[in-house]
């Protein structure tokens, strides 16, 4: 994820930048710069490291400057794509987080009233916009330009010609610290504590104008105060936001995720999802590679492709897949991988491409080999992942997942009008469920206590059963088996001891009566259930030990819901256990090794 800052002080700005920048690291990038404010703008970029971007830096006095850490969204890393950006005069220059939702149609227009544009990046229309309106006023400026703009962001703009830094804000965060006469412009917390421990977060909609001295703050045109808060974390605290763990943060952080990854395919005129990939008439069927948590939304994919769009779709393991002799006709492939560098993929991409196929890739990292492998690509927007277990990448895999589904629907258009809503309605569905997390920790603590467990689920449940139990086993070493329900009197039975509690997934689909009396039988071998449920339903609670309660949504998207219910199992349940959550042994976030 991009981080922001911006400087105003008694200090000499460019260290006071770098510095910040460094505490924002945390948050990965691939490119990096600063500007600094003088008679001219002396701007500098950088393609890889903060660090080499240090050595870059000539010695410079002024005491205003922004700066930035680019993780790809428009345009791949690279030197002309880092921010800051300019305008043609080169007297402008920004920096910016979010995504300019109608940036092509800006640059159109922009362009034909002869600005010249330097980057693939949706941010630099920004300074273009405000060189338009600039009139001796750059909080003016800044004002005019955000009414011309859609989409999210929180920006820091300067002009040679104008004292201080003016910020704006529109659903991406943005902070001020503010020190004895100097204030820090940032996008996270940790970019401020060397110097303050007071911050002032901007609302949607503010436009700050910062000088030295002075703090003006202004919503729909009325000057506003917002509220000082002390921050008491520490630096590693603060950057995981306060949270104990990356993977609680990063859980967090779904219901913007998936706002993030719909946002931009879905018209927000008729009932269209437009991924900008079409649908060859020539194509026979689907087959998706990946690895891990990625397979199993692969898995779900499947499900809702098919069902939704009549396409023949199947599912391999990448690394099987390379290894089998798997029939490839007019197939198209579509690998899932978080990364864009797990080496099975890689691979099974290139045996893909080689046998002639049209090849996508669903991933998280811009710019990633798999990205140049393929022949097309669809990003997911989770921004950067730290804890080793997967979680926000999957959701916002099955959110694109849908999509995809929803893009080559062949339903008719009421029905399609309804999922597109309900799709628009999961971010707030699973902050619902986060709000009440606490719920999940009882059972986890039950959890804690066990070697054993299985996870079962049926039909588009199923995949989440493994996605709960990889989740379990991988944070907590807990040992945890996925089943399909009906599949457990086939053999696992056997295993079934009052020692070796099952956790149910339920949806209210045709699934559900026949998994209702899988957990009987399951219960009559005294397997502790613990079962995952829908709000209302009061049935399964006859039946079971303990239940997790999930919002209700229409049973296609149960398997978000009920995967967030499984996260927050297994962390709670890990740190019941006193595991190292973020890092679990043996394991690595990007496997690059066949
Ligand atoms: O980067 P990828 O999505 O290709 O990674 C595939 C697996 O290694 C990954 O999903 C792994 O299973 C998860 N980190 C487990 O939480």
């Amino acid at each position: 994820m991009c981080g922001i800052v911006g400087y105003v002080g008694k200090r000499q700005a460019q260290p006071v930048l770098v510095n910040c920048l460094k505490r924002l690291e945390y948050r990965g990038y691939d490119s990096c710069g600063i500007a600094l404010l003088g008679k001219n703008l002396e701007i500098y970029k950088d393609a890889m490291r903060i660090e080499s971007l240090e050595k870059s830096l000539r010695p410079n006095s002024s005491h205003t400057g922004i700066g930035h850490t680019r993780w790809a969204t428009h345009g791949k890393p690279s030197q002309k794509n880092a921010h800051p950006h300019t305008d043609c005069t080169g007297k402008i220059a920004v920096v910016h987080n979010g995504v300019i939702e109608n940036f092509l149609q800006l640059r159109e227009q922009l362009t034909k009233e002869g600005h010249v544009f330097s980057s693939d990046t949706d941010t630099e229309v920004i300074p273009h916009l405000i060189e338009k309106y600039y009139q001796g006023n750059l909080e003016q400026a800044v004002s005019r330009a955000i009414v011309d703009i859609t989409g999210s962001y929180a920006f820091v703009a300067m002009h040679v010609d104008w004292r201080g830094l003016v910020v704006a804000r529109n659903e991406s965060p943005l902070i001020l610290g503010i020190g004895d006469k100097e204030f820090i412009v940032a996008s996270d917390v940790p970019a401020v504590l060397d110097y303050t421990d007071r911050v002032i977060y901007l609302e949607d909609g503010d436009i700050g104008v910062i000088t030295e001295n002075a703090l003006k703050c202004t919503s729909n045109g009325k000057q506003v105060e917002r509220a000082e808060h002390r921050i008491p974390w520490s630096m590693e605290e603060a950057q995981k936001a306060g949270h104990e763990h990356f993977m609680i943060k990063e859980i967090h952080e779904q219901p913007r995720v998936i706002r993030n990854t719909y946002k931009g395919y879905i018209s927000a005129l008729e009932p269209v999802v437009n991924l900008g990939i079409s649908k060859n008439a020539d194509i026979s069927d689907i087959l998706i590679i990946a690895c891990g948590t990625s397979y199993y939304a692969s898995l779900v994919g499947k499900h809702v492709i098919q069902s939704l769009s009549q396409i023949p779709v199947r599912v391999e393991i990448a690394s099987e897949f390379n290894y089998s002799d798997t029939v490839l006709g007019k197939t198209w492939v579509i690998a899932v991988t978080q990364s864009g560098e797990t080496a099975d993929s890689l691979r099974a991409l290139k045996k893909a491409k080689e046998s002639g196929c049209r090849t996508l890739v669903i991933t998280n990292v811009v710019g990633s080999t798999a990205t140049r492998i393929a022949d097309e690509t669809l990003y997911i927007t989770a921004g950067p992942e730290i804890c080793v277990a997967a979680t926000k990448s999957f959701i916002a895999q099955l959110t694109m997942l849908y999509l995809l589904a929803l893009a080559w629907s062949s339903a008719g258009v009421r029905s399609r009008a309804s999922l597109i809503t309900e799709l628009r309605q999961l971010p707030n569905k699973v902050q619902e469920l986060l709000d009440r997390e606490e719920q999940i920790t009882e059972q986890a603590k039950y959890l804690a206590r066990y070697e054993n467990a299985f996870f079962v689920g049926r039909g588009i449940n199923f995949p989440i059963a493994l996605e709960g139990a990889l989740k379990l086993k991988e944070i907590s070493y807990i040992h945890a088996e996925g089943y399909p329900a009906g599949e457990l009197k086939h053999g696992p039975f056997a295993l079934l001891t009052p020692e070796t509690p099952v956790v149910a997934l339920t949806a209210r689909d045709n699934t559900y009566d026949t998994l209702l009396a899988n957990i009987k039988e399951i219960k009559a071998r005294e397997s502790p259930v613990i079962a995952v449920a829908q709000e209302g339903d009061d049935e399964i609670e006859k039946y079971v030990d303990f239940l997790i309660r999930v919002p209700r949504v229409e049973p296609v998207f149960s398997p978000v819901v009920n995967a967030v219910a499984l996260q927050l199992l297994a962390y709670y349940t890990a740190r019941e256990r006193g595991c190292p959550i973020d890092t679990p042994r043996n394991l690595a976030k990007s496997v690059t090794v066949e």
